[in-house]
């Protein structure tokens, strides 16, 4: 197994890794302008999307044309998936076709690494299931490292940051919980019992009003992800998610906001707050142009 082929979890990253990527990606967004690296590569990067997205897929897509590949997009809708190939056999038939660099969104947890040990393969964790998201999880990293940590990875030290939603079916709050003991961010976990993750070290509570009052710097809102819940789940989930809605006075007294998206505004946060100027959350959709070039430069380099 070689870790160093792929990119599936935050586990894959070395801590020197993860300073370098975040501080990179922040100084570029800073910079509002971006150097192409030398030694472009025009080999193709396949993006197999088999669950909906526009920003991740629209991002990688982006980064892998400004690093000069040329992409293949395959979704469920329109390809064999809806004929019954599997996973496995895409990737196989595509390598046959001379593509071994893929981006990958599956509904299947976990599923990617089964294929860490392909020969020829690289792979980049586009979203698995209810795992992790780990690309989402490092542009909003550096979203922080840039307006809280003043540029520096060190800068995060202490951060509270209190996440506030869908808990038990969120990939992004997975790699989270692996992320944030590596940076010194404070995780808070706040939902009702419905929504609470399993076995999960970090503080939870279902007393959203307690939980900001106890110091939050920074409050993520995480999205009720309808398509992962039963029917009974999502029934009971709508009594409850109106109480759980993060309202424009709760970022009173906190330095941010921010939502990985989609954003279902007045659902699990109030809709006014879209211009509020404490959202970061259209900052966190430029990071993520710069945490995903910086990802596809060093996995799917020459
Ligand atoms: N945050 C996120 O993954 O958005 P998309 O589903 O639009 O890619």
């Amino acid at each position: 197994m070689d870790s160093a082929k792929h990119f599936l979890s935050i586990d894959d990253l070395s801590d020197s890794d993860l300073v370098s990527i975040l501080e990179g990606a922040a100084a570029a967004a800073r910079s509002g302008s971006w150097q192409a690296p030398m030694g472009r590569s025009d080999a193709p990067v396949g993006l197999l999307f088999l669950e909906p997205s526009t920003r991740t897929r629209v991002s990688f897509e982006r980064a892998a044309q400004r690093l000069g590949h040329p992409t293949i997009l395959v979704e469920a809708k329109g390809s064999s998936f809806e004929k019954g190939e599997t996973l496995e056999d895409a990737l196989m038939n595509l390598r046959a076709l001379g593509i071994s660099r893929f981006v990958v969104r599956t509904a299947e947890t976990g599923g990617l690494d089964k294929y860490r040990s392909i020969e020829g393969l690289r792979l980049v964790n586009g979203g698995d299931g209810t795992g992790e998201h780990p690309s989402q999880a490092l542009l909003d990293a550096a979203t922080l490292v840039e307006a809280c940590g003043r540029g520096r990875v060190t800068g995060l030290r202490g951060l509270r940051m209190t996440v506030i939603g869908d808990l038990r079916h969120s990939r992004v709050l997975g790699s989270w919980l692996k992320l944030a003991p590596r940076l010194g961010v404070e995780l808070r976990l706040v939902s009702p019992a419905e929504w609470k993750p399993a076995g999960t070290p970090a503080t939870w509570t279902d007393d959203k009003a307690a939980a900001l009052a106890n110091g939050t710097d920074v409050i993520m809102c995480l999205r009720i992800q309808k398509e992962r819940m039963s029917s009974a789940e999502g029934a009971t989930s709508k009594g409850v998610q109106k109480s759980y809605r993060v309202e424009g006075s709760d970022f009173d007294r906190v330095q941010g906001f921010l939502h990985p998206g989609p954003v279902n505004w007045g659902v699990e946060i109030e809709a006014s707050a879209r211009s509020h100027p404490k959202s970061l959350v259209l900052k966190q959709v430029a990071m993520g142009l710069e945490i995903r070039t910086e990802l596809l430069r060093r996995y799917f380099g020459a």
